[in-house]
């Protein structure tokens, strides 16, 4: 059975508390049944080269035996760079030179952090967690550092801004476009444009975006009660989300006009 190696918090703090008992009384790795406490330096010997104690790899200061993954991370291989260290930063960036296989993250955004969240979740999964690093993400006593937390933090913010950022997408899903030199161009709605599907088509209404300069094209509901309120609300004007205040027509388009072409003039 995979040992899991992010926990809440809490139970974090109860296995923290732990680990300093068992490591006064086991000395140091005795940080719980099973999972060991690594300085940076101990790690490093965990390359999978001839002679290594074994093929580790961390991330976020978790520690994954990835030996089955073998072929991925020996030396020599692909991703040889990410063993016997926590390269946390390059599973973003992907820049595997020696500068670029570090574990500073403080710079980067929510969506960045959210990245590093999968990929968390694919060697919990994957691999088996048999430890954490002392340094960045955990101190000597096991327990998640500051910046773990900001990160976590970043982490769920992220996850909002996504979530948001896709039931807009369900909302105001975008029009189909096309441009051409001799016809000019067109902007229409179906039932899959944008890669949404639902059950209505929609009209072509510019978005306007709070720090965006340019409006772009999304369909819009023409029926029913606004996004916002409840279905069966009974004084809804059957309008969709038409009225959001967001929303601009385009010049020269009829009002419910499915497609808007713009010929040439
Ligand atoms: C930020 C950039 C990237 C990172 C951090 C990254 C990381 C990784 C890692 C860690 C693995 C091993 C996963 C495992 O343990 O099973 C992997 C596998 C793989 N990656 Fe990437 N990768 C990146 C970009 C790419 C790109 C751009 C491609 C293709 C154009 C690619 C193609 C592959 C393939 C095909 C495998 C599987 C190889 C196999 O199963 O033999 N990766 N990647």
């Amino acid at each position: 059975m995979q040992r899991p190696c992010r926990r809440g918090l809490l139970v974090s703090l109860a296995v923290a508390a732990a680990a300093v008992v068992a490591a006064r009384l086991m000395g140091w790795g005795g940080f719980s049944a099973g999972l060991r406490l690594f300085l940076p330096e101990e790690l490093a010997r965990y390359r999978g080269g001839a002679g290594d104690p074994g093929l580790y790899l961390a991330l976020l200061g978790r520690v994954y035996d990835v030996s089955s993954g073998r072929r991925h991370y020996e030396p020599g291989a692909h991703y040889s760079g990410f063993a016997g260290r926590d390269a946390s930063r390059a599973f973003v960036t992907g820049d595997f030179s020696d500068a670029g296989l570090v574990d500073d993250v403080a710079d980067l955004s929510s969506s960045e952090m959210l990245t590093l969240q999968t990929w968390l979740s694919f060697y919990e999964k994957n691999y088996v967690c048999v430890g954490r690093v002392v340094g960045r993400f955990y101190g000597e006593d096991g327990l998640p550092t500051t910046e773990l937390t900001r990160v976590e933090a970043m982490m769920a913010k992220g996850a909002e801004a996504k979530k948001q950022a896709q039931e807009e997408r369900r909302k105001f899903p975008p029009c189909n476009a096309e441009w051409s030199a001799t016809k000019g161009s067109r902007l229409w709605c179906s039932q899959e444009s944008g890669g949404v599907s639902r059950d209505w088509i929609g009209v072509p209404r510019k978005l306007y975006k709070p720090g965006s300069k340019e409006p772009r094209c999304v369909c819009v509901r023409t029926t029913g009660p606004p996004s916002d309120q409840p279905l069966d609300n009974p004084t809804h004007r059957n309008r969709g989300d038409l009225d959001d205040p967001s929303l601009g027509e385009y010049p020269g388009c009829p009002t419910l006009a499915v497609t808007c072409s713009f010929p040439l003039s």
